[in-house]
């Protein structure tokens, strides 16, 4: 691995819960530049280096629709997509206990669609479709809230989001450091 990648993976701090990046609705990419390949190679490394298992490009305070997924540890895909989207959810919905590396040392259980259908271009600029369960599925729902301004203990009911209040004051200070 050559070290100005890796300097550039470290300048990228990354956002946490309170920040206008996450609430904001992420930009669309137009075009794959070099630019955009190096942002995602940086995505990779920063998710790693956190130990996450999805990371969106607002979350390294960079408000575009790219999304990062590593499931490795669970002996599941590696993927980057660019202006993903979930064309289609299940009825369904499923519990699954979250977390988020914006809001770290929370862990709360969200309902959410079973299986999804995802559209998505590569970083070779290839559209792809793929049908979601599992892990897959959850994490790319909750990177794909993230280009919409929208984190995972938005989706908690209000009773239980306001237990969280004051652990939630302390981490929003988190971006100051
Ligand atoms: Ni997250």
């Amino acid at each position: 691995m050559d070290m100005n990648k890796i300097a550039e993976a470290s300048d990228y701090k990354l956002a946490y819960y309170g920040n206008d990046v996450l609430k904001t609705r992420a930009k669309k990419v137009d075009r794959i530049d070099q630019g955009v390949i190096d942002l995602i190679e940086a995505m990779f490394q920063v998710m790693h280096r956190e130990r996450g298992i999805g990371l969106a490009a607002p979350q390294i305070a960079i408000s575009k629709r790219i999304i990062v997924v590593d499931l490795g540890v669970y002996k599941g895909p590696a993927l980057a997509l660019i202006n993903p989207a979930v064309e289609q959810s299940s009825e369904n919905l499923v519990p699954y206990e979250e977390g988020c590396l914006s809001v770290p040392g929370i862990m709360k259980e969200i309902f959410r669609p079973e299986i999804t259908l995802v559209t998505g271009i590569t970083p070779e600029g290839k559209e792809v479709r793929l049908e979601a369960d599992g892990l897959l599925s959850r994490v790319l729902q909750h990177e794909i809230d993230h280009l919409n301004g929208i984190l995972f203990v938005d989706r908690l009911e209000d009773h239980i989001r306001k237990e969280l209040t004051p652990e939630l004051k302390k981490i929003k200070k988190l971006n100051r450091k």
